[in-house]
């Protein structure tokens, strides 16, 4: 059934209001949002789409296509549905905007996600930015899109104890069509950057590990971070975050750090310089310089910061090994989930069949392959 007639089938009126927001993907600066360095994600044509409409009550009623459920949030008791399952991402979001200052009206909202769950492509985000921009434009408040995704980030920070960084969300609300994004995530600066990779495509591929414990790990490696922070300002007392050091000023201070947690640091350290490198030959369409910088940045996240794992590195490898293709790497929070992979233009359709088969043989179950471009962060359609 197409999603005007479930909502209609489902709430007895009709959606006046069709909104969109994106997962992404993210080109180099992994596991160094939350440490002040640069990122370069792009927003993907799969998307969170809310069908929404004003009901008249204080409830805000939330369903999902895909789970057949509907979950009911009073907005007076807001902040008490920390521990449902659907539902916890759209009350968290309500949460902050009534926090911030946004009043809110009850109103029903219909969910369908292209964005696979867990799949390192931000579902979660393009969940948060899809529910702060439909309540406010069914509110009719006046919004700014930097503030909801720093609005979105709060939510999955204090509502939902997900302790990421900014970029998903700031990929989500802020993408443009045909543009990577090079964010700095300690200002919140940002610049678009032509994605054109002139003979080659960008292919996204997942590698459907099952029951990724991801959120346990993610927060243990932000602590291993602020550890080494705390060590080497021992050192520097001046910085307030590691992407505040060069390779060099990192190198003269490393000695006061040891085993994991100086893997850690010199992960960060020099993926932030590689972003740097990477953002430089983008702009002058180098992609031979960019494909071994996304190369580097896999191995580093492999080897020093322990994110990848056997099905990601699996599928990263035997992307590599597989003719037409310059680069691939995991994206995202790791255990799981997405890599990318740059593949010569006419290669693409070998390429997923040769690697699909690969990775079947090493690991024993399929990937998938999504068709991806790169498409505005966020739309607003009244229907
Ligand atoms: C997740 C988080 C982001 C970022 C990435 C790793 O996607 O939500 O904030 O830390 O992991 O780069």
């Amino acid at each position: 059934m197409d999603s005007i007639k479930l909502f209609e089938k489902t709430f007895g009126a009709s959606p006046v209001y069709d909104i969109s927001a994106a997962g992404r993907i993210n080109l180099i600066g992994e596991h160094v949002d939350y440490c002040g360095g640069k990122v370069m994600p792009a927003s993907l044509n799969l998307k969170c789409r809310v069908l929404g409409r004003p009901n008249g009550t204080n409830v805000i009623n939330v369903y999902a296509d895909d789970l057949d459920e509907t979950a009911r949030l009073f907005i007076p008791e807001i902040e008490s549905y920390r521990g449902l399952r659907w539902g916890k991402y759209q009350a968290g979001v309500a949460d902050a905007l009534i926090k911030a200052g946004y009043p809110l009206v009850g109103c029903d909202l219909l969910y369908s996600c292209s964005v696979p769950f867990g799949s390192g492509l931000s579902s979660s985000a393009a969940i948060e930015v899809a529910t702060a921009v439909a309540l406010n434009e069914i509110a009719g408040n006046s919004y700014d899109l930097k503030e909801m995704a720093l609005l979105s980030q709060k939510a999955e920070n204090e509502y939902c104890g997900v302790n990421c960084g900014i970029m998903d969300q700031f990929a989500s609300a802020m993408g443009r069509k045909d543009r990577a994004i090079l964010l700095d995530c300690k200002t919140l600066a940002y610049e678009y950057i032509p994605f054109e990779l002139g003979d080659y495509e960008l292919i996204v591929a997942n590698c459907n590990k099952p029951h990724a414990l991801v959120t346990s790990k993610y927060n243990e490696r932000r602590g291993e971070v602020e550890e080494a922070l705390a060590a080497l300002k021992g050192v520097y007392p001046e910085i307030s975050c590691l992407a505040e050091l060069t390779p060099a000023m990192f190198e003269a201070a490393k000695h006061v750090l040891h085993g994991k947690i100086l893997d850690r640091a010199t992960h960060v350290v020099y993926e932030c310089a590689r972003v740097e490198r990477a953002a430089a030959a983008l702009k002058a369409g180098d992609i031979q310089t960019l494909a071994a910088l996304i190369n580097a940045s896999h191995d580093s996240l492999a080897k020093l910061y322990e994110v990848t794992g056997r099905e990601p590195d699996a599928l990263a490898y035997a992307a590599r090994e597989t003719e037409g293709c310059i680069a691939s790497r995991m994206i995202g929070a790791g255990f799981g989930g997405c890599t990318i992979s740059l593949v010569q233009r006419e290669r693409a359709e070998s390429f997923k069949e040769i690697v699909g088969k690969k990775y079947r043989d090493a690991v024993g179950y399929e990937a998938s392959f999504y068709d991806t471009s790169v498409e505005d962060g966020v739309t607003v359609k009244k229907i």
